[in-house]
């Protein structure tokens, strides 16, 4: 069963029946009592002890002790927007999901931009990675690109992200530092856990500072799969394009503006949507065929790799507007609930074994978050499409279902579902061959570490090799145990020696024993006056 009325407005329209206006409405309890007075409690004499029988105060009081919710494990600072996605052109030929054959539809979307590592309340010009969560309403069910905006990440394996997490979050025993890498565990793991290398020179580099949430990439960093009607697969990852481009904030502005205006990025996104000034992002894919999975020289499951635009270039395939602010932070922003496993027909997954990790995190996470199994229920969540199963009951239970029968198969009641052929647009899983031993092992071709990180210092402008530098003198100064300094100066001699030289010489480290002799230079003056000033 599919609705063939999706549009652009299908979200809006649907949440426009959970929304609520009080405007020239009477105060009631939410049982509906009509409240008579809202300004003191009821007492025994005006001077006397509060009534246990008021019972408009106990629900007031009650309702606001519980108005927190848990903050995301990670990406707990972020801001969302609403807007629509449009094809450009069939994507038929690769894949066979709905919303991206017809340019004449607009499927709607919400997207959630945020931070990874601060808390809720943190400022939102730091130095860290920008998380770009895409939620697509489409006709088939929903579709979630939950990406970043650097193409790469920390780990391969997903068992290694609750360590990830407790190196870059506050250290346990005094909370410090907030946001921020500057400090001995992050580097501590990252010196002990070299894959990390590529990701941390995008995070050093002023990609990590953006100017805006309008002006940043968004990558879905995974390698996923297309397939199209005849179950032929390719592999793709997923890239956003902003149409303003992609800018920078630099250093010293972003740590200032962390302070003058914590919300400077949510700001930013909120006025120019209320301007009329829509961002705008094209969405590219790069794909490579099943048969060409071992022709090159990284692992293409590997998610600390990108695949270098020009040996696989980015087809633009479609535009996301987005042109409507949410109406309440807390109902669309706070409650939405991204899923990478949250597919459609024709989008499949690779054996990439973070991706595959993160189709568990997500939902489990959510469960607490979100106080139980029915979250999908919620305005933000639901699918603008039917859905109907045999799922029942938890907390928080909106839907009522009606009969006696929840289960499959039966013959007492023709009310339980039927699954749906491929032809109907049943999601039948690509069905990839798969065969080994069970072993707990990184196969050997995720083994090299650095030919990207290289890859990324050789590709950057003088003055990007600057501010990285400048970044990672300010991070790595922060450190206070000589030993983790050290090991990360040793760590970054494998992706360059001058660059490994700079950050011992503006972090107090040993300049590695095989680099002593580099010749090489930056002509920046800046950088010379820096290295004159710091020099051990
Ligand atoms: C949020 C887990 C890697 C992008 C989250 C959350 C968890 C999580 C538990 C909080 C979700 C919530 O409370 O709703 C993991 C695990 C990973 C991983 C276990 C690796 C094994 C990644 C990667 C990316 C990413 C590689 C980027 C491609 C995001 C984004 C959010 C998020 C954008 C915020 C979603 C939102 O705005 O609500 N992740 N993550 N994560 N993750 Fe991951």
């Amino acid at each position: 069963p599919q609705n063939k009325g999706v549009n652009a407005h299908s979200k809006d329209k649907q949440l426009e029946e959970f929304r609520m206006d009080n405007t020239g409405k009477k105060l009631t309890t939410n049982q509906g009592v009509k409240v008579s007075e809202d300004e003191h409690s009821l007492k025994a004499g005006s001077r006397g002890p509060t009534l246990m029988e008021d019972f408009h105060f106990r629900e007031k009081m009650t309702h606001f002790d519980h108005e927190r919710i848990p903050e995301r494990v990670v990406h707990a600072r972020g801001f969302g927007a609403h807007g629509y996605f449009q094809v450009y052109e069939p994507m038929t030929e690769y894949t066979r999901a709905k919303f991206l054959q017809d340019p004449s539809v607009k499927t709607p979307v919400f997207v959630r931009f945020s931070t990874v590592a601060g808390s809720r309340g943190s400022a939102d010009s730091v130095r860290d990675a920008r998380g770009f969560a895409t939620k697509f309403y489409t006709e088939e069910g929903n579709y979630d690109l939950v990406g970043n905006n650097i193409p790469v990440f920390f780990i391969q394996d997903a068992i290694k992200f609750p360590d990830l997490v407790h190196s870059f979050k506050p250290e346990p025993h005094n909370e410090m530092p907030q946001a921020s890498t500057a400090h001995d565990t992050f580097w501590d793991f990252a010196a002990n856990n070299t894959e990390t290398a590529h990701m941390i020179m995008w995070t050093m580099s002023d990609r990590a500072i953006p100017r805006s949430f309008r002006m940043m990439e968004g990558f879905g960093v995974h390698t996923f799969r297309f397939v199209n009607e005849l179950g032929k697969a390719r592999f793709v990852k997923f890239h956003w394009k902003p149409v303003l481009g992609t800018h920078s904030l630099v250093f010293d502005e972003a740590q200032k503006l962390a302070g003058k205006d914590p919300d400077f990025h949510r700001r930013d996104l909120w006025e120019s949507i209320e301007m009329g000034d829509y961002p705008e992002f094209e969405l590219g894919v790069q794909m490579i065929e099943e048969e060409d999975e071992f022709s090159f020289d990284f692992d293409i499951l590997d998610a600390t790799k990108l695949w270098p635009e020009e040996m696989v270039p980015v087809k633009i395939i479609g535009k996301m507007t987005l042109n409507r602010n949410q109406d309440n932070v807390f109902a669309e922003t706070e409650q939405v609930a991204f899923h990478p496993g949250h597919v459609v027909p024709g989008i499949d997954f690779s054996n990439d074994p973070l991706l595959q990790g993160r189709l568990f995190s997500y939902t489990d996470t959510q469960l607490i978050r979100l106080g139980g199994p029915n979250f999908h229920e919620l305005p933000i969540n639901r699918p603008v499409c039917p859905f109907h199963n045999n799922q029942y009951d938890g907390y928080h239970r909106m839907t009522i279902n009606k009969g006696p029968v929840a289960y499959h198969k039966n013959s007492m009641q023709n009310n339980d579902p039927s699954p749906a052929t491929a032809e109907e647009g049943g999601y039948v899983h690509y069905q990839e061959k798969v065969e080994g031993r069970k072993v707990r092992q990184r196969s050997d071709s995720f083994k090299d570490h650095y030919s990207q990180a290289k890859m990324f210092w050789n590709s950057m402008s003088e003055v990007e090799k600057q501010h990285m530098i400048e970044a990672f003198r300010f991070e790595v100064g922060k450190v206070q145990n000589k030993d983790v300094k050290q090991q990360v100066v040793d760590m970054f001699s494998n992706v360059d020696s001058f660059l490994a030289e700079q950050i011992a010489r503006g972090v107090g480290a040993k300049v590695p024993e095989a680099v002593n002799e580099s010749k090489v230079t930056l002509s920046s003056p800046a950088l010379s006056q820096m290295n004159t000033a710091k020099s051990p």
